[in-house]
């Protein structure tokens, strides 16, 4: 099979990295999920109390994001801390729209997820991958569903981790990043002409797998 590229783009809880994984394993591409990157630079911002990309930036120079698969699943690290917990908190995820605004960051980290594409097929998922970052991608995949069904997804993951949530504030915080993703001035989230548009309300997660599965397959 030739190195394909897939890209899938969407707003917060669409569903993206869930599938994304499965599609990898199963047709033995890499995975990047480029949302980790922006909260692993988000967590830095946070850990030196600055605002200033190049500060962030030189810190990342220092202590590179990288991944790891395991049988628990893919770990992020900064350098060699695994950050992996950290990057999913409440703290991160409601600073992480204020970074990934940032252009030099974006410059930066869109440079490393280039990068890691030309190592071979990938598939990766984020806001910008069909418009900025994968223009050419072979395959890609603008996976949206309503604000209520990520919202109760997500109240859902966090019940199972432990970290205790409001349904409410959950619905009104993914809307509020939507809406701030959506109206940045750079790479804002859109769907590029040439995405396949993908509702996963009320759709399981193995009938968009196979839907994109297919896609790939025909290429
Ligand atoms: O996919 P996620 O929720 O983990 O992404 C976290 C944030 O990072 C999201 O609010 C927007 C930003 N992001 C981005 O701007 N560009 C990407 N390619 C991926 C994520």
């Amino acid at each position: 099979m030739k190195k394909i590229q897939i890209a899938i783009d969407g707003p917060a809880s669409s569903g993206k990295s869930t599938v994304a994984k499965i599609v990898a394993q199963d047709l033995g591409l890499i995975y990047l999920d480029t949302g980790a990157m922006y909260r692993a630079a988000t967590s830095v911002a946070l850990l030196k109390q600055t605002k200033a990309p190049q500060e962030i930036i030189s810190y990342i120079k220092e202590n590179p994001i990288s991944f790891k698969n395991t049988k628990q699943g893919q770990l992020v690290f900064l350098g060699s801390k695994d950050v992996t917990s950290l990057i999913r908190t409440n703290e991160v995820t409601n600073h992480v729209s204020f970074v990934a605004a940032l252009a030099e960051i974006r410059t930066f980290l869109v440079a490393e997820q280039q990068r890691i594409a030309a190592e071979g097929g990938i598939i990766m998922d984020g806001r910008d991958i069909g418009t900025v970052v994968l223009p050419q991608a072979d395959l890609k995949i603008f996976l949206v569903a309503s604000v209520d069904e990520r919202a109760k997804r997500r109240y859902k993951e966090n019940k199972l981790k432990g970290i205790p949530t409001e349904l409410e504030k959950l619905k009104a915080e993914i809307a509020e990043r939507d809406r701030k993703d959506s109206t940045r001035a750079n790479s804002p989230l859109k769907q590029a002409t040439d995405a396949l548009l993908l509702d996963s309300t009320g759709k399981s997660i193995q009938e968009i797998v196979q839907f994109i599965e297919q896609k790939a397959q025909a290429l």
